[in-house]
C-alpha cells in the first residue's frame, strides 16, 4: 500500500482527503505543521506528500525544499488556495510534481495522485533500465591487457565525453565493434536515448533508405501510413550503422548528405528534419581499399572517420587471451551456473598459439561450447576443438611428428612399451621403403647401420 502524508493546518481538510485517500486504499498520515510532517517523513516509508503551500510554522515552500534535501525520491504535490498560484509555480521549480487548487473534487484529487505515483514508478523502472544496461555495456566490460585495447578504452572513454561526433569502428568480424559502440553510447550522456542498429548489409538497398529516413503517407504504393525511420527513432540517442562497408554507392550518398546537413526528409515528405543521433558505424573491410577499389565514396569515409577506432585482430594482441579466457570461464560459470575452476596451462598454450580467425568471438564461443558439453572441472587440452590443437601440433613439427596427437588416458600408459611398439612400426616402414636395402633405410632413419640392425633384431624384423 502506497503511504501519502498530509501536511495541512485546516483540520477539516485533513479529515476530508484522509476519508478521500483512505477509500482509494492508500495509508494516509497526518500532520498539521511542517516540522510534524518532516518528523513523519524521517521514519521512512512516505511516498507521497499532500503539502499545503501556507503553514503556521514554516513556509511550505520550505517545507519542500528540506524534503527534497531528505529523500529527493518522494514526490510532492502543493496545495494552493486562493492566490498561492505563484507560489505553486516556483514550488513546481524546485521540484514539486503537480499541484492542486482548493477547493478540489476528490475525483480530480484522486486523479492526480494516482498519476503522480504512476510515473514515478515508470520513471524509476526506466531509471532502473538505464542502470542496467550502463552496468552491462560499461567499459569494464571490454576485457584485455594489450597496449592496443587499452588505447581502445581510452578513445572510447574520450569519445563518450564528446557529446555527438561521428564515429568509425573498423576491425575483423568478432573483434569487439559492437561491443566498443554499446560503451560508448552508454557511457555517454546520450545514454538515456535510445541505441538504434541497423545492419546495412542485411538490408537491400531499396528498403534501407526507408528504414533510415521513414517515410509519409501514399510516399509509395504500400505507404498506408506514415512511418518514423530509424534515424528518426534514434532522436536524443545513437545510431549504429553496422557493415557500412556493404552499403551501395547510392545509399552512401544519401548518408553523406545527411552527415553535412544533420537534416533528413521523410521518403515523399516535403519537410526537413532535424537530425539529433550520434552515428556510429562499423565494418569489416578495410575502407582505404574500397575507396581504391571505388566501391566506398572517400568524402564519405572523411566524414566517418573524424574518430576512429581500429580493434586489431586477436592474433596481433595475444596478450588477450588470458584475461578473456578468464572471463569467459566466470561469466558461463555465473550464467550457466557451472564450476569451471580453471584451465590447464597447456590447454592455455595452445589457446595462445592459435590465430583465432573468428577473433575474441571465437574464443567466447569455443570457451562456452566446453563448458555447456563437457563441463570439466579445469579445461584440459582434450577438451579443445580438433583445429586449436590441430594448429600447434603443426607448428611444433620441426621435426615433423607424422602422428597423432597423443592422449594420456586416466589410467596412464606403459611408455616403454609404446615408444618400443611405435620404434618397430617406423622401422618397418622405413625397410619396406627402402626394399630392404639397411643402409638406405639407416639413413631415412638418421641412424648408423649397427644400431639398425641392432634393433631389427631385437623387435624381429626382417
Ligand atoms: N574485449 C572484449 N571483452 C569482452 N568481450 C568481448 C571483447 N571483444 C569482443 N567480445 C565479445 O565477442 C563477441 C563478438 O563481439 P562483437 O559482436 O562486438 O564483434 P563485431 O566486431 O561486431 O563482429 P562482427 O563484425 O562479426 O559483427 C561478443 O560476444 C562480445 O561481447
Ligand atoms: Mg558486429
Amino acid at each position: 500500500m502506497n503511504q501519502i502524508l498530509i501536511i495541512d493546518d485546516q483540520k477539516l481538510i485533513r479529515d476530508s482527503l484522509k476519508v478521500v485517500l483512505e477509500k482509494n486504499s492508500y495509508e494516509v498520515h497526518l500532520a498539521e505543521t511542517g516540522c510534524k510532517g518532516l518528523e513523519i517523513i524521517k521514519k521512512g516509508g512516505i511516498e507521497l506528500v499532500l503539502l499545503d503551500v501556507r503553514l503556521p510554522d514554516i513556509d511550505g515552500i520550505d517545507v519542500l525544499k528540506k524534503i527534497r534535501a531528505m529523500d529527493p525520491e518522494i514526490i510532492v504535490i502543493m496545495m494552493t488556495g486562493y492566490g498561492t498560484v505563484e507560489n505553486a509555480v516556483q514550488a513546481i521549480k524546485i521540484g514539486a510534481v503537480d499541484y492542486i487548487n482548493k477547493p478540489f473534487e476528490s475525483k480530480a484529487l484522486t486523479t492526480i495522485v494516482k498519476l503522480a505515483l504512476e510515473t514515478h514508478k515508470l520513471k524509476r523502472e526506466v531509471r532502473g533500465f538505464q542502470d542496467r544496461n550502463k552496468m552491462l555495456y560499461g567499459t569494464d566490460k571490454i576485457i584485455g591487457q594489450s597496449k592496443s585495447l587499452q588505447k581502445t578504452l581510452d578513445m572510447v572513454n574520450k569519445i563518450s565525453q564528446i557529446e555527438s561526433s561521428t564515429v568509425l569502428i573498423q576491425g575483423e568480424s568478432g573483434t569487439g565493434k559492437e561491443l566498443v559502440a554499446k560503451a560508448i553510447h552508454y557511457n555517454s550522456s546520450r545514454s538515456s536515448g535510445p541505441f538504434v542498429e541497423i545492419n546495412c548489409s542485411a538490408i537491400p538497398t531499396t528498403l534501407l533508405e526507408s528504414e533510415l529516413f521513414g517515410y509519409e503517407q501514399g510516399a509509395f504504393t504500400d505507404a498506408k501510413r506514415a512511418k518514423q525511420g530509424l534515424v528518426e527513432q534514434a532522436n536524443g540517442g545513437t545510431i549504429f550503422l553496422d557493415e557500412i562497408g556493404d552499403m551501395e554507392l547510392s545509399m552512401q550518398s544519401k548518408i553523406l548528405n545527411v552527415l553535412q546537413e544533420r537534416k533528413f526528409r521523410r521518403l515523399g515528405g516535403g519537410k526537413m528534419i532535424d537530425m539529433d543521433a550520434r552515428i556510429i558505424a562499423a565494418t569489416n573491410h578495410n575502407l582505404r581499399e574500397e575507396i581504391g577499389k571505388k566501391s566506398f565514396r572517400q568524402d564519405l569515409f572523411y566524414r566517418l572517420n573524424v574518430l576512429h577506432i581500429n580493434l586489431s585482430p586477436l592474433r596481433e594482441r595475444k596478450e588477450d587471451i588470458v584475461p578473456l579466457t578468464k572471463y569467459f570461464i566466470h561469466e558461463f560459470n555465473q550464467s550457466f551456473k557451472k564450476n569451471v575452476r580453471d584451465i590447464s596451462q597447456d590447454a592455455m598454450d595452445l589457446l595462445l598459439n592459435y590465430s583465432w580467425p573468428g577473433n575474441v568471438r571465437e574464443l567466447r564461443n569455443t570457451i562456452e561450447r566446453i563448458m555447456i558439453i563437457e563441463n570439466p572441472e579445469i579445461i584440459l587440452r582434450k577438451h579443445l576443438p580438433a583445429e586449436v590443437i590441430g594448429e600447434i601440433s603443426l607448428e611444433l613439427s620441426s621435426p615433423k611428428r607424422p602422428f597423432d596427437p597423443i592422449v594420456l588416458g586416466e589410467d596412464g600408459i606403459d611408455l616403454k612399451a609404446i615408444t618400443e611398439s611405435f620404434q618397430a612400426e617406423i622401422i618397418s616402414e622405413a625397410l619396406m621403403k627402402a626394399e630392404g636395402n639397411k643402409s638406405k633405410a639407416a639413413k631415412l632413419l638418421n641412424m648408423d647401420r649397427f644400431s639398425l640392425r641392432y634393433l631389427i633384431k631385437k623387435y624381429h624384423l626382417s
